[in-house]
């Protein structure tokens, strides 16, 4: 039996997002594939795994024409960190190399006033190789991921969009304040 690869985690994805019905059905059928992946050290190019000096990195590695969803490599050296956000839309993440420290959040107000969020800390979790866990809409969608190890990390996101360019927010908790923000891609190196 051959090595499970990219690109059959590619037409596994093509299929669970077109054949499932639900978020949380494509969200099922998508995390034991990307455990899978994660198992393949060759499964993911040199150019997908390039750490950038001043800030993480966000890499498409695919995108189908009709944008239903996308697959995105991201590399955070020692340090680096997402500012806390959210997505929108359905996402699966796995961890590729290293560590990834993840803080997820609950939003208490009702969003009726405009700039303003408050939300609070449901908490941090490591995670590591091989591990995976995934965001939905409305209730587990905020998050911030760190790189609180002292070694580079690599991880796998799928997204039921085309990511880069959905507009989606940061948050500031101690300011309670949101923003609208799209995050668009890195521009590939190598
Ligand atoms: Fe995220």
């Amino acid at each position: 039996m051959s090595i499970y690869g990219l690109r059959d985690f590619i037409g596994g994805v093509t299929d669970a997002v077109a054949s499932k019905q639900s978020d949380m059905d494509r969200i099922r059928a998508i995390e034991p594939m990307l455990r899978w992946l994660l198992q393949n050290r060759s499964a993911l190019e040199e150019r997908f795994k390039e750490p950038l000096a001043d800030s993480y990195a966000q890499y498409l590695v695919c995108k189908p024409e009709d944008d239903s969803f996308s697959i995105v490599s991201f590399v955070w050296l020692p340090g680096q960190s997402t500012p806390i956000h959210d997505h929108t839309v359905w996402g699966v993440i796995g961890i590729y190399e290293g560590e990834e420290e993840e803080e997820r959040f609950k939003r208490l107000d009702d969003g009726s006033q405009p700039n303003y969020a408050e939300l609070r800390s449901l908490g941090r979790h490591l995670a590591r190789q091989g591990d995976t866990s995934y965001v939905c809409p409305p209730d587990k969608d905020i998050h911030q991921v760190r790189n609180v190890s002292s070694a580079p990390s690599v991880s796998i996101h799928i997204y039921g969009c085309d990511i880069g360019q959905r507009e989606r927010h940061i948050f500031d908790v101690d300011r309670r304040m949101i923003s609208p923000f799209r995050s668009g891609y890195t521009p590939l190196r190598i």
